[in-house]
């Protein structure tokens, strides 16, 4: 029913003055999805269809809506004048009996309450119903609602000279009204004294003084939280982030550290799965069952498999991890790299672009850019793929079972066939057949007795000048130790 008699706007033109950043704050992010898409989404479970109001950067917000691919129009308001100027601003587009109006900046709003007040508004057969909260904060910047006998109107903080611990209740932002009174009553809106602002609020005045009926739903105050400054920011995403890991909770996910963790909306966690203290699983990360997420790693976009294990302070970015496989720790691994299962990357290793196979292992301090590894595949420690001629990118191709050896420079275009060992410190520039031994070093010379004689020499050339240890030019009086600090506390002790 609501879907059919029932239109939404919602407010996205304001400055933002108060985030003082220059930017529209409804594009900030909280767990990763920008503030203004919370209205959207909102509205699009509703079903209602939707009316951005925009001015301020519009080009971001508009964006935003098209990465989300959301159905709404779009109505300019090319001077912000105040909540009440935009809505006047979406007059040509009033069609459903009645209109829904939202601030842009409450992303905590559900569903539940929106429902709720559209109930009351057809029970009640209100002209206009909206929503409140209950806060008796003084500094808070909300409108305030004070009742006189059978008078109501809403008085924004700037002018609110009573009692806030008596008049409780604050304005959320949400109303719903009927469209002829919208019609009949928005070119009565005069404008503020104090903000020279046209405010939406002031319809409620309106109403009372036309005694039309006026209806009122409570909801609590963190779901119709508003955000204008940047501490406002983090409180509503401390909450969302709460939200989520509650869920994920619920779901079989343990965090050892819950409050330090972050997860983005829009990611997905396999049950059995540990994350640990500082774990960052952003936006688009589909993490397996009984996987172990260890402490300060990050994993955004990717996705990784069942039963892996991330190790401590290990990046992830845009990635496949398969199944039962070990990454970390200091590992970073990024650009559309696909590990494949029970493959192990180990401390200080990168991988750009590139393919791990199967059982494959690169253990210890490592570039690996623009490499297919196949199977079975052993990377040595230190061994670098030179990919990067200066101009292009070239390809390593390393095939099944393949041992390269530590310290590897591997000059791409090049391939390694299946089975071929390479040995420690040689740098590949040439294609290696499979099943073959390449060696490319230089000759080892060993000089016999030559290294003790280097060093009779060097204790010979080292004799002190003076050999007693009384005597005030010797190095080694203090104790053995020649002290060399020009510290005046450290030469006193
Ligand atoms: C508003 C209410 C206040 C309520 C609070 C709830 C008014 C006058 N005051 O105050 O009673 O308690 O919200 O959070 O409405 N906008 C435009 N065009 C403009 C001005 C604003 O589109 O010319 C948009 C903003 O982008 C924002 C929304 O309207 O999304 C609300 O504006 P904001 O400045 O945040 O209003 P508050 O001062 O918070
Ligand atoms: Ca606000």
């Amino acid at each position: 029913m609501i879907e059919q008699n029932v239109q939404a706007i919602v407010l996205a033109a304001g400055k933002s003055t108060r985030l003082k950043t220059g930017r529209n704050k409804l594009i900030e992010k909280l767990c990763g999805q920008p503030m203004i898409v919370f209205s959207t989404k909102l509205l699009e479970t509703l079903k209602i269809p939707t009316t951005l109001v925009v001015g301020h950067q519009q080009e971001l917000i508009k964006k935003c809506i098209d990465h989300y691919n959301h159905n709404v129009d779009f109505v300019e308001q090319d001077e912000q004048r105040g909540t009440g100027h935009a809505l006047h601003c979406t007059k040509e587009t009033w069609q459903k009996d009645h209109v829904l109006i939202l601030n842009g900046d409450m992303p905590l709003v559900t569903p539940e309450i929106i429902q709720a007040l559209y109930k009351k508004h057809i029970d009640s057969d209100a002209t206009i119903s909206f929503v409140m909260a209950h806060n008796a904060d003084p500094s808070t910047s909300y409108g305030r609602i004070v009742k006189n006998d059978d008078d109501i109107k809403i008085v924004e903080a700037k002018e609110f000279a009573g009692d806030a611990s008596e008049h409780c209740c604050i304005n959320a932002g949400i109303y719903l009204i009927k469209k002829v009174f919208l019609e009949q009553h928005i070119e009565s809106l005069e404008q503020n004294e104090t903000s020279s602002e046209y405010h939406i609020t002031d319809l409620v005045a309106i109403a009372s003084k036309n005694n039309c009926t006026i209806s009122t739903i409570s909801a609590p105050f963190d779901y119709v939280r508003g955000i204008n400054n940047h501490h406002e920011l983090w409180a509503a995403e401390q909450i969302q982030r709460s939200n989520i890991i509650k869920y994920w909770m619920e779901h079989g996910v343990r965090f050892s550290v819950a409050h330090n963790v972050h997860i983005d909306l829009d990611v997905n966690i396999g049950p059995g799965t540990y994350v640990g203290c500082g774990v960052h699983i952003l936006y688009g990360s589909h993490i397996g069952s009984n996987c172990k997420i260890h402490e300060y790693s990050s994993v955004e976009g990717s996705e990784i498999g069942n039963d892996s294990h991330v190790m401590p302070f290990t990046i992830i970015k845009n990635s496949t991890i398969g199944n039962h496989a070990h990454v970390g720790p200091f590992a970073h691994i990024q650009d559309g790299t696909f590990i494949a299962d029970r493959a192990v990357i180990g401390n200080f290793v990168e991988i750009k672009r590139s393919t791990v196979g199967a059982d494959s292992k690169a253990k210890h301090l490592s570039y690996i850019g623009d490499a297919q590894i196949g199977k079975s595949v052993n990377v040595g420690a230190g061994t670098i793929t030179c990919n990067f001629d200066g101009k292009k990118k070239h390809t390593t191709i390393v095939e099944d079972n393949v041992f390269i050896g530590s310290n590897n420079t591997i000059v791409a275009p090049v391939t390694i066939e299946k089975n071929s060992f390479t040995a420690a410190g040689s740098t590949i520039t040439k294609d290696v057949p499979s099943d073959t031994l390449a060696i490319e070093r230089g000759t080892q010379i060993n000089k016999l007795g030559y290294a003790k004689k280097l060093r009779e020499d060097e204790e010979e050339a080292s004799e002190p000048v003076c050999k007693n240890v009384n005597d005030p030019r010797s190095k080694t009086q203090f104790m053995g130790a020649v002290r060399t600090t020009n510290d005046p506390i450290e030469n006193d002790i």
